[in-house]
Parts: C-alpha cells; structure tokens; sequence
C-alpha cells in the first residue's frame, strides 16, 4: 500500500463530507469565508486518523466521519486564527490568500467562531452510533481543543515570543497547540468505534508520538521547506521570533527528535499487530512530508 495514494483517496472521501457539509447558504458572506478555507486543501490528517482508528477497532469508517469532519473544522478554525495579525500574522496558507486577506479580520474571526461551534453541533447529531461513546468523544474534543489543549497550546505560543523559553516549556507549548488535536483525532475514532482500554491506552501513545513529531517537522519545514510545496511563507517562525525546537535544539538534533517520536509512536501500537500498518506508515509520513 502506498500511503500517499491512501492519504489522497481518503482525503477526497473527506472532501466530499466537508463540501456537503458547508452548503453556501446566508449569510453568504460567512458562508464564503467558512468554504474559502476548509475547501482550500489540506493535507486532510487528522480526519484521516479518526477513519483509520475506528476502522482498526472494527467500526465502520462511514459512522466516524461527521466526527472525523468535525475535527476537521476544529483545525481550520484554528489556523483562520492563527494567520491573523494578532497571532503569527501570515498571507499565505494551502497555497492561497489566508482567510483575513481576502475577507477582512472580523469576518475571518467570526468564520473561525462558527467553524468551532459548528464541530460540536456535528457531533451532537450523530445518532447511529451509542449516545455513551458520542459524549465521551464530544468531552475529548473539547478539551482538546480548549483552554488546556490546542488554545491553551496557542496561548504559550503567543506568550513565547521573543522570550528565552526552556526544553520543558517548549514541549509543553507543542504538545497542546498541535498534540492535542492530533491526539483527539485518534482518540475520538477509537472512542466511537468502542475500543478496549488497552487499545484506547495504545492509540493514544501512538499519538502522542505523531504530535509532536508532527510540529518538530512543521518547525523545521518552516526552515528548510519550499514555500511553493508548504503553501506557506518560509521563514515566519523566524521573523516572528517564535519558540520551535530548531531554535532550542538545532535542526539535526530536532530531527533526530522527530524521528525518536515516530519510532516511539510506531512500538505503542505493537498490540495490533499487521493491522496497524497504515498508521505505522502514517507516521513514517509524518516526518518524510515535504509540506
Ligand atoms: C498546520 O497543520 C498547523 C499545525 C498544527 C502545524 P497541517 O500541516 O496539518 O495543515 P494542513 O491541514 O495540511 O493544511
Ligand atoms: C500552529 O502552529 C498550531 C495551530 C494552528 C493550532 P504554527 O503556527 O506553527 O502553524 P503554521 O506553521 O502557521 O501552520
Ligand atoms: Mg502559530
Ligand atoms: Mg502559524
Ligand atoms: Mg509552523
């Protein structure tokens, strides 16, 4: 199996829900503003893990995916906001214009409101799957996405600047703004589809692993990637004196600590045996990704 080519069907399975998800209805402005960036690309991987997570546990992927879309929206919202001047103030994102170029500040801060909101609305209606699994995976994403997962993750980000932060400091600020939706991605998949404690246990070391390696690669790509292949501006982390872990560590040493994550992400899975290959591949991907 070639993990691109699987990244790509599944992505455009992705694709299809998110567009029927967003009809551009009134107010059209809001609407525009919503599509604009979800439908913009993306590398689609945290709705990707959702699907593969259920589908290990032995769910059908069809009922994991308003959830597996719902965290996709998460993720959107959260890059509409991080582009904008008060953030990381970037122009570019999947190629294109970011949100705030084309639709002004407020309406890319309330495109991200309502791409949130609309998440957990997502996730309320699901009704084929046990209410029990529905609302322990809403709490996970809330918190994952909350005061002490992604935002919280954002606020240290943001606090960092120009700042001499320490090892610890760093890591926390990695593990929260990107882990935790990461995280949650797998988690919620392997929560809808009824995984066993030990899988659950599994799944989520597994993902812990991936996310942070998963920034580390992000760091570094905003060093050394092509800006034509990123679809960002190279050099933003820089300029904005951010705290990375090329900064702190160097990048042959941050690269070496990618790869240490994806080996430890890749041996938490052992218990599934064959069958996890895809994620094993997966995390491969994660730190050869060139964008
Ligand atoms: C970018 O995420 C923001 C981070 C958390 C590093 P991705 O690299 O997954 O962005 P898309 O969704 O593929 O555009
Ligand atoms: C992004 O980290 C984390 C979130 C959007 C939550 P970055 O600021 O490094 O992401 P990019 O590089 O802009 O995609
Ligand atoms: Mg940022
Ligand atoms: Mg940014
Ligand atoms: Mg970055």
């Amino acid at each position: 199996m070639n993990i691109k080519e699987f990244i790509s069907t599944k992505g455009e399975v992705i694709n299809e829900a998110l567009d029927k998800y967003l009809p551009q209805v009134r107010p059209e402005e809001l609407h525009q503003a919503m599509r604009y960036s979800v439908l913009a690309g993306g590398k689609r991987l945290r709705p990707i893990l959702t699907l593969v997570a259920a589908q290990l546990v032995g769910e059908e992927e069809e009922k994991v995916l308003p959830a597996a879309c719902a965290l996709e929206l998460i993720h959107n919202y959260s890059l509409i906001h991080d582009d904008l001047p008060c953030m990381d103030d970037d122009d570019f994102r999947r190629g294109k214009k970011t949100n705030h170029k084309v639709f002004g500040q407020g309406m890319a801060v309330l495109a991200g409101d309502a791409l949130l909101t609309y998440a957990f609305e997502l996730l309320a209606e699901i009704d084929d799957l046990p209410a029990e699994r529905v609302l322990l995976a809403t709490s996970k994403l809330a918190k994952a996405a909350g005061k002490q997962g992604m935002v919280g993750g954002q606020a240290a980000d943001l606090l960092a600047e120009g700042q001499e932060i320490d090892k610890q400091e760093l890591k926390y600020i990695h593990t929260h703004k990107t882990g935790a939706l990461l995280e949650a991605a797998v988690s919620m998949g392997a929560i809808l589809g009824g995984a066993s404690d030990e899988q659950l246990f599994a799944l989520q070391e597994y993902a812990q692993g991936i996310g942070l390696a998963f920034q580390i690669v992000d760091d570094i790509l905003d060093i050394e990637g092509d800006a034509e292949k990123i679809g960002k501006d190279v050099g933003s982390d820089l300029e904005q004196d951010k705290a990375t872990f090329p900064a702190l560590y160097g990048l042959e040493r941050s690269k070496e600590m990618a790869a240490e994550n994806c080996q430890r992400a890749k041996e938490a899975i052992n218990i599934f045996g064959e069958q996890a290959e895809v994620l094993r591949k997966l995390a491969d991907y994660i730190i050869e990704r060139e964008y």
